[in-house]
């Protein structure tokens, strides 16, 4: 697995989760969950028109927030295609909008500099060759399996190869892929799909002779360039077979991946900032989701916290982009961060005073906060002293020391920059 360095240097990008079931605004699987027909399913379709789209304010606040590559679903589960696909008349030219929403999107996020994703779903749970199974909206639906029990996956598998040789041939360069998902051997899945089902060797082949430079997931059931865990902070760097992995954590702001009205789960930025440093020191990427409206618009609570992140990333962005794991140990409640001779230092917590840091006794030329450039004061507290009334004691050997304001800088998440001596 070796994704190109933009991808692991940027850290940080935008899932853009958009649809038909944006209408809905109840969780983009509403077609499954709700078990929906076709024509239960068709007023969606019937009614979208997302008259305030301008895929230019999404990539402005993409590039605020800090992000520097946005990814957007192409064709979700419910099979609605969002580009002028030649294979369906289920896409966005044929509802009343009546346009193409992938070529103005693709245009306004290289415009903005940042790199362009398509996510594209391998389930489609409106193709008529797609065989009914454990998530389709239909399963229970007796009358319909019969009447549907000649369905062909290769049929099905042939319109999935034709339309990503259409995404990836229509649009320009694509600078990433993330095909989702596939269940083969998931426990009590009836009718689960995976690499056969896909032809994922035939298809990644495809893709990597299109777009010889794009990286591309790892949910078609084979290896690519990256792993993809969903909605949990991994515990460690991702390792596979023992080997460590690149990795990108997908994350909700809510929950949910569509546009979701009542949802209150929102996560504060303050979280949502930690889980990127997190990710970060552990060599990964995070990919944050936002859920446009059916009327194109990201909403105003998503707007806001992108805004504080945004913030946060102005002047902490150095301790992201370009950074991975560092070999040393943070002291609790902190995370490290490192690129070559800096290491940033990345408190979760507030302490009194001071917080110690194993190992780095000596190993220190300079130190600040990031986010003002101001010093930082550092020594080293000698091991050998008992402690009495106002002398701490029982720091090990090689510890450094930093001296703390016990105002906490009024930033989501405060950053030292320690400037290591050359080795
Ligand atoms: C899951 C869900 C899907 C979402 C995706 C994002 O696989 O099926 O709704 O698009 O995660 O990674």
């Amino acid at each position: 697995m070796h994704p190109p360095a933009w991808f692991t240097d940027s850290r940080f990008g935008m899932f853009v989760h958009w649809g038909l079931y944006s209408l809905a605004a109840r969780h983009e699987w509403v077609k499954s969950r709700e078990r929906l027909t076709d024509e239960q399913y068709q007023p969606y379709f019937d009614h979208f028109d997302p008259d305030l789209y301008d895929p230019a304010e999404w990539a402005r606040l993409a590039k605020d927030a800090g992000m520097r590559y946005v990814v957007l679903t192409t064709k979700h589960h419910d099979g609605f295609c969002l580009w002028d696909s030649a294979y369906t008349d289920y896409n966005a030219t044929r509802t009343p909008y009546g346009r193409d929403l992938v070529a103005p999107f693709v245009e306004a996020i290289r415009d903005a500099g940042l790199r362009v994703g398509f996510y594209h779903s391998l389930l489609d749970w409106h193709h008529p060759e797609f065989p009914v199974d454990c998530h389709h909206p239909q399963r229970d639906d007796e009358e319909f399996k019969a009447a549907n029990a000649g369905r062909d996956i290769t049929k099905y598998a042939d319109y999935l190869h034709a339309q990503v040789r259409e995404l990836l041939t229509a649009y320009g360069k694509i600078d990433y892929l993330f095909f989702d998902f596939s269940y083969e051997g998931r426990p009590g899945r009836w009718g689960a799909k995976g690499a056969n089902d896909w032809r994922s060797a035939e298809l990644l082949a495809m893709v990597r002779d299109l777009q010889p430079a794009i990286v591309v997931n790892d949910r078609l059931d084979i290896p690519a360039d990256f792993v993809t865990p969903e909605q949990y902070q991994p515990v460690a760097p991702m390792r596979v077979g023992g080997v460590e992995v690149p990795w990108e954590v997908c994350q909700t702001l809510n929950g949910s991946w569509g546009y979701d009205r009542d949802n209150l789960d929102d996560k504060s930025p303050d979280l949502l900032i930690r889980m990127l440093v997190d990710s970060v020191g552990k060599n990964g990427n995070l990919l944050l989701n936002v859920g446009p409206t059916g009327r194109g618009l990201i909403d105003p609570r998503a707007t806001r916290t992108l805004r504080v992140i945004g913030e946060w990333m102005r002047t902490h962005s150095r301790s992201v982009y370009g950074c991975g794991a560092s070999a040393h140990t943070p002291p609790p409640d902190c995370r490290y961060t490192q690129r070559g001779d800096r290491l940033y230092l990345h408190l979760f917590a507030w302490p009194l005073s001071q917080v110690h840091l194993a190992g780095l006794a000596g190993r220190v030329r300079y130190a600040q906060f990031l986010h003002d450039a101001s010093e930082v004061v550092t020594h080293v507290v000698d091991h050998g002293q008992t402690a009495d009334t106002t002398r701490m004691a029982g720091l090990a050997p090689g510890t450094l020391t930093i001296d703390l304001p016990i105002q906490r800088p009024d930033v989501a998440v405060p950053v030292i920059e320690l400037f290591l001596e050359p080795r």
